[in-house]
């Protein structure tokens, strides 16, 4: 810490107040998924542990790891420190040559990653993890059809966003041939959940209509994320495991938002002992401090890619920069374990979630598992109407977020739904001061709205 108290780590060049950096970032740059007329962002000028600051010094207690992927909490110098030295030896290498921090990188996640999966291929972020998942996936099986599932969201580009089940999907159609979206075993606040049985019976009906000799792959997240926290009904992931494995179909898990202790273990298969064919990560992987993603292929896979080509390949793959950050982030998860520290606060902050259902009337749903949880908002707590509807927005949620950044409160707020998602440093302490905001912000805002 300065004299101050600031931290020292962290700076800013101090030469644009928050409204000049608003003003050009919205004229020179479009943000993503949103109408640019609608955009009202905060200027972030500095960062450290569980809270952002605006250069007029305004702070924000960040309660999503900004986009859940700052799982080691911002301005941690041992990141910031391997960065710079990386910077400074060898800041790009192609991706025909080998470097030490891509070497070291491959050999440490091999000693965490599910299983037997020992070998990985680096890429930018999510998006293209899973794009090249789905070659992988369609090269070694010979058969051209990918599973996914509705309720979900794989990335931005042509392919993941064809694999992605929400509506971000639907402006991007008819995107690539052969994916078939299936029902997941969630299916809505008014709905409710299916047992494992009856998921993954409908899932063998969507296999044997299809055909399974023309499926490749069935992709999905083992603990969706941003389709609402959903944590799979036990023997679900072990069924889909078994259903993949008698087909001849792979098991393609798609952890960029789960991996990396978020859901307090590793990956979030590791709850249930399942070990896909292919996994992919990101976000967490560097702590988003520099982008990167990576596919990890069980040996089966790999061996089948000696003797034929690899047709895949990105200028950016196994950036030294990026590798180096995601030696030091998975550095620090291990010695702070961030992953321990996720499933202790995870327990704490699940009873909170479950204090929040119990006194407020308008949370219709609570979930987490670790540090990744969320709530479902509703109207109704016997028709269980949800407080906006499918794809949309209400008064009452727009008020809940204006609540939220009035009061220093960083979330995502999405249609009916908002999230709890912190930093996996997060303290005690911090956590109590998130939930007395949201607290507030309920019986501000939704909780007059119900009905019933
Ligand atoms: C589960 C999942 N997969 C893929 C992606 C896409 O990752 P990226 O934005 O790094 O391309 C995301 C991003 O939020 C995600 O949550």
């Amino acid at each position: 810490m300065s004299p101050e108290g600031e931290p020292v780590t962290t700076t800013t060049s101090g030469a644009m107040t928050g409204e000049q950096m608003i003003a050009l970032t919205k004229r020179h740059t479009l943000f993503e998924w949103t109408a640019q007329g609608k955009v009202d962002p905060i200027p972030v000028a500095r960062a450290k542990g569980a809270y952002f600051w605006t250069p007029e010094g305004q702070r924000y207690l960040d309660f999503n790891s900004q986009l859940m992927c700052v799982n080691a909490g911002h301005g941690d110098e041992r990141i910031v420190r391997a960065i710079q030295e990386q910077a400074a030896t060898l800041a790009y290498a192609s991706p025909h040559v080998a470097t030490e921090a891509r070497a070291r990188l491959g050999a440490k996640l091999a000693e965490i990653a599910p299983g037997d999966i020992e070998t990985f291929f680096f890429t930018n972020g999510g998006a293209d993890a899973n794009e090249n998942a789905i070659r992988i996936a369609r090269l070694v099986t010979g058969r051209h059809k990918i599973l996914a599932r509705y309720r979900s969201y794989h990335g931005g580009t042509a392919g993941s966003l064809t694999l992605t089940g929400d509506p971000r999907r639907w402006a991007a159609e008819p995107g690539i041939p052969g994916v078939v979206h299936v029902l997941d075993p969630y299916h809505g606040l008014e709905r409710g959940w299916d047992t494992a049985d009856e998921a993954l019976a409908r899932l063998e009906e969507v296999i044997q209509l299809e055909g399974a000799q023309t499926i490749a792959a069935f992709i999905l997240e083992p603990v969706t994320g941003t389709n609402g926290v959903l944590v799979p009904p036990d023997g679900y992931l072990q069924g889909v495991r078994e259903l993949c494995t008698r087909h001849g179909i792979l098991m393609i898990a798609d952890e960029v938002m789960s991996g990396f202790g978020r859901t307090g273990e590793w990956f979030a298969v590791d709850h249930w002992n399942v070990v896909p064919d292919l996994i992919c990560m990101a976000k967490g992987l560097t702590s988003s401090y520099v982008q990167l993603g990576a596919v990890g292929l069980r040996p089966p896979l790999v061996r089948h890619f000696q003797d034929h080509v690899y047709y895949g390949g990105l200028t950016y793959n196994s950036h030294p920069l990026a590798c180096a950050a995601a030696l030091a982030a998975i550095r620090v998860y291990e010695e702070d374990d961030l992953v321990g520290n996720a499933r202790r606060m995870g327990e704490k902050m699940k009873a909170k979630l479950a204090d929040l259902a119990a006194r407020h009337p308008s949370v219709g749903a609570a979930r987490s598992i670790g540090l990744f949880g969320m709530v479902e908002l509703t109207r109704n707590r016997r028709t269980k109407e949800p407080m906006a509807p499918f794809n949309g927005t209400s008064p009452e949620m727009t008020a809940l977020a204006r609540f939220f950044r009035e009061a220093g409160f960083f979330t995502f707020t999405r249609w009916h739904t908002f999230f709890t998602n912190p930093p996996l440093s997060i303290t005690e302490a911090e956590l109590d001061e998130g939930f007395a905001i949201i607290d507030r912000a309920l019986e501000a805002t939704t909780d007059g709205a119900v009905e019933g």
